[in-house]
């Protein structure tokens, strides 16, 4: 008989270390996160409204069934579920202050080419591709004469969803420096507000995991990829570190999360401040 979780005995579902190590196995395989034994708790509470979605009492049988030809929908659910998604605008602010203060200056007083290539690589909502869409809009004079594109990608579908809906609650918006809250649109009778039309256009969102082939098209001269890796393992990280330099000529940046670095994981990197790296030969 499977051993139920002590702490989880009196909850509605049945879930025993067996499950949890089947679906640990899961998403590494498909997402790369690593789930530690503490995340136990967590993973039942992000995946019982799935059991009770698709009608399953015992995690077992909702595993089962998401291997099976059938539940390949429900994959993309299950994904959905487990992803950390936690996001704000203008988050680790000196990343902005970067690339409108180094970054851009840069490329109006030499400009190589007009064509720049920026990658929101795990972008969540989309509140980090709109923060880089609005310094971009801003710092560049005359923008409709370069050739600029924001790719956002994330594995996670509802993320997606959100981020060309491109509607967040007033509160999030609030977080938006005040030298760019003319690209926040409030919306009459609600407390929500949208992301100016000007800057829509610079974003293209896809679904992309970064564990799977990337349909990209590249060079790029920034990537952004924050707080995506956190959970992955070393291997991992350095794999897709590898991938990522693989489409970022030398010179290009690469911005990663407060808690992340590379040490020990590339050295097509050098540093050039705090989680700031640039692509070196
Ligand atoms: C914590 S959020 C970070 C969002 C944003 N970059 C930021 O720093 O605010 C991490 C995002 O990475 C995405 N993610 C996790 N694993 C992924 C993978 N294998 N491929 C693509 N995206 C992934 C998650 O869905 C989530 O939206």
């Amino acid at each position: 008989m499977p051993q139920t979780i002590p702490e989880l005995q009196d909850r509605e579902f049945v879930f025993t270390d067996k499950d949890f190590q089947h679906i640990s196995e899961l998403v590494g395989q498909k997402v790369g996160i690593v789930l530690a034994e503490h995340k136990k708790n967590m993973v039942y509470s992000r995946l019982a409204r799935r059991l009770r979605a698709q009608g399953y009492k015992h995690f077992s049988d909702y595993l089962k069934f998401l291997q099976s030809d059938a539940g390949q929908d429900e994959l993309v659910e299950f994904v959905n579920a487990i992803t950390t998604n936690l996001t704000h605008f203008f988050r680790e602010g000196h990343h902005f202050d970067h690339l409108r203060d180094v970054i851009i200056p840069e490329w109006l007083n030499h400009p190589r080419s007009r064509r720049i290539r920026i990658w929101s690589a795990g972008c969540s909502a989309g509140m980090e591709p709109y923060s880089i869409a609005m310094v971009l809009h801003q710092a560049i004079p005359n923008l409709k004469n370069w050739d600029i594109k924001i790719l956002a990608t994330d594995i996670d579908t509802n993320m997606l969803d959100t981020g060309v809906r491109g509607e967040y609650d007033m509160q999030a918006a609030e977080r938006i420096p005040r030298m760019y809250q003319k690209y926040v649109e409030p919306i009459a009778g609600t407390d929500k507000a949208s992301m100016a039309k000007e800057i829509r256009p610079l974003i293209a969102f896809k679904k992309l995991n970064l564990l799977e082939s990337w349909p990209v098209k590249g060079p790029f001269d920034v990537v952004f990829c924050r707080n995506v890796v956190i959970y992955f393992s070393k291997d991992t990280q350095r794999v897709v570190f590898d991938r990522f330099a693989s489409v970022m000529p030398s010179g290009s940046t690469l911005f990663i999360g407060h808690s992340e670095n590379l040490f020990n994981i590339t050295t097509k990197f050098a540093s050039k401040g705090k989680t700031i790296y640039q692509r070196v030969a």
